[in-house]
């Protein structure tokens, strides 16, 4: 556990460092993401809502809609943004909501923005990415 831990960071050192981080745009590294969570039957309703209402409603739910998003409903998180969907239901690695919260691709796209809210945690980011897996029910 510790060494995925330590892994991530020596590697967003590297790339920091290195000129891969120009490369950026639709290139994302998923391997760094964290692996989606073992747990069964994840739905919005009692897995994810909870997260986004902590660390995202505040920019996309009833009062603002940043990037035309809104979180506060399955219905609305499937429809997506003013650019298409950000879910890709049975697909985490290539959902762009997953590349946000996971912090990897270019860092304007981070979510929350950066300096804007902590990161989601990597059991947060691991259960949202199960509950893309198993459909986005
Ligand atoms: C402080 C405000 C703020 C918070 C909090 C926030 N966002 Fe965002 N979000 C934005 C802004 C602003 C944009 C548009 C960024 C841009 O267009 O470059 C955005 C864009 C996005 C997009 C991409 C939409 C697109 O079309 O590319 C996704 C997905 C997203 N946010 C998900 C989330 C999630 C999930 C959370 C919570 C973990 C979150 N955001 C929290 C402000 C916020």
């Amino acid at each position: 556990m510790l060494i995925k831990l330590l892994i991530p960071s020596i590697v967003a050192g590297a790339v920091l460092a290195g000129p891969a981080a120009i490369a950026a745009d639709k290139t994302v590294d998923v391997s760094k993401l964290p692996p989606p969570a073992d747990k069964k039957g994840v739905t919005y309703a009692a897995d994810v809502k909870p997260i986004f209402e902590k660390t995202c409603f505040k920019c996309h739910g009833p009062e603002k809609q940043k990037a035309k998003l809104r979180l506060d409903s399955l219905e609305a998180a499937l429809k997506g943004s003013e650019n298409g969907k950000v879910i890709e239901p049975g697909n985490s690695a290539k959902s762009v909501m997953v590349h946000n919260i996971g912090r990897i691709g270019d860092e304007d796209d981070w979510m929350p923005p950066v300096d804007k809210g902590d990161p989601l945690s990597k059991d947060q980011v691991a259960l949202i990415r199960a509950w893309i897996d198993q459909g986005a029910k």
